[in-house]
């Protein structure tokens, strides 16, 4: 099997040093050290160091690095046998083992999407997958990490023992984890989320963290899941926990910003979306308006709106010299009137009609020629407040007309329309106020996909924060900008859009 598959990436020992550190910080001593999927046995050489009377326990799936790892540990209390995962009797292999128990290691980092995709046998089979816990229908997702799939067996095979579980992962499995181990009423308790730099350790583009939690007593209520910045930090930055089934980022800002909770009015909205910006999106060049296909393009003026896209918006709202064509101004309306309304337009238009007809999202199947989406009469709001979709910063913007028409945002952005500038800056105001970031550091996760988007801006009630905010805005004015974002480990490159996950190379 390849590397890929296997998710293999092995653990420095001066990481894994650093992990069991935080272990032993807490304690107990372990009388046992199992690594599930140890490789060439970095964590068990760690623990050989720290636990010096523990039994040291490895499983792996490639020999060579099994015999790798046997060689570096001491042979009389280590014991590493050559196994697949997934074909392991965990009830049965956790059942001979000495309390407390320790599991400890980094399993693969590889989601089941990405072996499908290579053809890759590396999986537990689906039989047992559905049956482990009935986790596909609680998430609704068929996509699952490999090191998730782990982990959920191995916590449920250590109920009603007493062990502790700690391993590297990414962000997203941790929260996983304890999302659905809460849902079970399994006894899984907190532990914590402690960051570790993934690029400088496996040089992967991901948000990763040391999960630890322990097993043994009762299913906890209301725990609070503590997040560290670091495996040496000493204070959390945050502490997550699972509410009404969901986890959030900070039990303690959902707390705080409950009364902002509800619904936005207006509502927020996604840009316009077209699917074709060599024909739809033109560019000024001298005094010419020119498409992505290298032509001049001269199309009635009324048709014509500037464009920002997420990288306009992330920079403070200033629009460059570019421009949408915006053939409908509702969804579905009939663009066969611009025939007469706007004969330059219509026969440019139809001149790339095939073009547009080859567009491949199937929500243009039974729309007129030439369809847009996300245009409506809030498209044509002359004010806006905007916030990029893309970028991983609360970034707030107000967005005014040019020229004396609105301008349109790209379906990367989102935005509350306003009828004037005062509505526009007294709201943009307000959602960059402390409280407002509050917010939304309650409820972000800055390692998911899209952190901002429609359904977590929306779940806050603008008339709510305004009321809030206007005896805060006498005593003290609010930054211009306030960038909203987690503190990272290492720097992010600056002005990429790019997601965490979409560079890994792990
Ligand atoms: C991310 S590496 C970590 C290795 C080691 N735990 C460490 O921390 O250095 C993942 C390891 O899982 C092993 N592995 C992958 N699939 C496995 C499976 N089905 N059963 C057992 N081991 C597996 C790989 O060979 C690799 O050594």
């Amino acid at each position: 099997m390849t590397k890929k598959e296997l998710g293999d990436w092995q653990t420095p020992v001066e990481l894994a040093r650093a992990a069991l550190g935080v272990v032993a910080r807490r304690g107990p001593t372990p009388a046992v050290v199992l690594e599930p999927t140890c490789g060439e046995g970095s964590f068990l050489v760690a623990a050989a160091e720290r636990f010096r009377r523990a039994a040291l326990v490895g499983y792996e799936l490639n020999e060579r690095y099994a015999a790798t790892a046997r060689d570096r540990l001491p042979p009389k209390r280590a014991r590493v046998t050559v196994a697949d995962f997934f074909r392991v009797d965990w009830d049965r292999a956790l059942a001979d083992l000495p309390e407390p128990i320790l599991i400890a290691g980094n399993p693969p980092w590889v989601t089941n999407a990405a072996l499908g995709g290579i053809g890759s046998t590396n999986l537990p089979e689906k039989r047992n997958f559905k049956g482990l816990t009935g986790y596909e229908a609680l998430t609704g997702k068929s996509n699952f990490d490999v090191s998730e799939w782990m982990l959920l067996r191995l916590l449920e095979a250590l109920q009603g023992r007493r062990a502790t579980v700690a391993v590297l992962c990414k962000t997203a499995v941790a929260r996983r984890v304890v999302e659905l181990a809460t849902a079970k009423r399994w006894s899984v308790r907190p532990g914590g989320l402690w960051r570790i730099d993934a690029m400088r350790h496996f040089r992967a583009a991901v948000d990763a963290v040391l999960f630890v939690c322990d097993v043994g007593g009762d299913a906890p209520t209301d725990a609070r899941w503590p997040r560290y910045a670091a495996l040496d930090a000493e204070l959390p930055t945050a502490s997550m926990a699972v509410v009404g089934g969901a986890v959030v980022a900070d039990a303690d800002a959902l707390e705080r910003t409950a009364h902002l909770a509800g619904s936005s009015d207006p509502e927020w909205r996604s840009g316009l979306k077209h699917d074709c910006a060599r024909v739809m999106e033109l560019e000024l060049q001298g005094r010419r308006w020119v498409n992505g296909l290298g032509e001049e393009v001269a199309v009635e003026d009324h048709l014509l709106f500037a464009l920002m896209k997420s990288s306009d918006v992330a920079r403070g709202g200033t629009p460059r010299a570019r421009a949408v064509i915006v053939p409908q101004t509702a969804l579905g309306e009939d663009t066969s009137r611009l025939r007469q309304t706007a004969p330059r337009a219509w026969h440019y238009l139809s001149t790339h009609r095939e073009r547009l007809r080859a567009r491949k999202s199937a929500v243009y199947r039974g729309q007129p020629d030439f369809a847009i989406f996300g245009v409506g009469p809030y498209s044509f709001a002359p004010w806006k407040v905007a916030v990029s979709g893309l970028y991983k910063r609360c970034a707030f913007s107000v967005v005014g007309p040019r020229r004396d028409k609105p301008v349109m945002l790209d379906d990367t952005c989102y935005f509350l329309p306003f009828a004037s500038e005062e509505e526009a800056r007294s709201a943009c105001e307000a959602l960059r106020s402390p409280i407002a970031q509050d917010f939304f550091a309650a409820r972000i996760f800055w390692d998911a996909k899209r952190p901002i988007n429609k359904a977590l801006l929306q779940k806050l009630d603008l008339a709510a924060l305004l009321t809030a905010t206007a005896g805060r805005k006498k005593e003290k004015k609010f930054p211009d900008r306030v960038d909203l974002a987690e503190p990272r480990v290492s720097p992010p490159r600056q002005g990429s859009p790019k997601r965490p996950g979409e560079r890994t190379r792990r």
